[in-house]
């Protein structure tokens, strides 16, 4: 491998608009990075990656602007709301994308892909949306969603995107597709990170309260969105060269209180 650690390095970066995927992208033009920024708005691909036909013409206009070859990509973009669309936007919105796009990266020298999960993706009630996602069902997983929408169970729905996202990336990262083709897919999990999708459902004191204890994270508190940037360079860094199919936590030690000292 002789690409340059500090070559510039051409990206594509969804959730551009907001919150991590804003950060990630300053970070990336900070040092002179060229950077692809997709999100609903704001950006420069416009394109609603809630649907196949939003993810099809961001795959086309990315592809168009790149000229077919990208460094890396990484997906940020994703909602928290109590609806099947949380599915639609957070699984399908990260792996169809990342589907699409993989020619292009697989064309670069050093290409990486990353994707952002959750801390809450290791727990979940919604078994049947996890595996309608990870059999490539949408419309079965929108479905399986809306029962549980219509329950009053739509609070599983965002764990549930990010427990099928956490499972993706270790049956795809290892394929002839990914490993076999030079690039390193994984994701982080972040804890609380301090962004305006954190702020729309921390509001009340008590709300805040439910989330911390939630998601415990005895180091340093909650995060701001450039310590998940940053941990997303380095996964898409050229330095990257052997990692991969896993979930970064960049929690605060949330995964470690949660899951336990004998998880591993
Ligand atoms: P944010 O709300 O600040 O940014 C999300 C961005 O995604 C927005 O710019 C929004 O327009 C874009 N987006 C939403 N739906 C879209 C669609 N259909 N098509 C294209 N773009 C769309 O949120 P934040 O916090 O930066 O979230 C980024 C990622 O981090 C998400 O995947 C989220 O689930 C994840 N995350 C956030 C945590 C937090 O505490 N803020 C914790 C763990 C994970």
């Amino acid at each position: 491998m002789t690409s340059s650690a500090f070559a510039p390095r051409r990206v594509a970066v969804t959730g551009a608009a907001s919150g991590i995927g804003k950060a990630v992208v300053e970070l990336f033009r900070a040092r002179g990075d060229e950077v692809i920024a997709v999100d609903l708005k704001d950006a420069d691909v416009c394109a609603d990656l809630g649907t196949p036909a939003g993810r099809q013409e961001a795959v086309r206009a990315v592809l168009e602007r790149s000229g077919g070859v990208l460094d890396a990509v990484i997906a940020c973009a994703g909602i928290s709301a109590q609806v099947p669309a949380t599915v639609a936007v957070n699984y399908f919105g990260v792996t169809e994308l990342l589907q699409g796009l993989r020619p292009a990266l697989a064309r670069a020298e050093a290409p990486r892909a990353a994707f952002v999960g959750s801390i809450v993706g290791t727990k979940t009630g919604a078994d049947d949306v996890v595996d309608a996602c990870l059999a490539g069902d949408e419309p079965g997983a929108l479905a399986a969603a809306a029962v549980l929408a219509e329950a009053g169970r739509g609070n599983a729905l965002y764990p549930a995107s990010k427990m099928a996202l956490a499972r993706w990336v270790r049956r795809t990262s290892v394929t002839d597709d990914w490993a076999g083709a030079g690039i390193p897919l994984n994701a982080v999990g972040p804890g609380v990170v301090l962004t305006p999708m954190h702020a729309a459902v921390a509001v009340t004191e008590e709300q805040r309260r439910i989330v911390a204890q939630a998601v415990p994270m005895p180091l340093n508190g909650h995060a701001e969105p450039e310590v998940v940037a940053r941990a997303l360079l380095w996964l898409a860094s050229v330095e990257n060269t052997h990692v991969t199919g896993q979930v970064l936590y960049v929690d605060g030690g949330a995964e470690v209180v949660l899951r336990g000292p004998d998880h591993v």
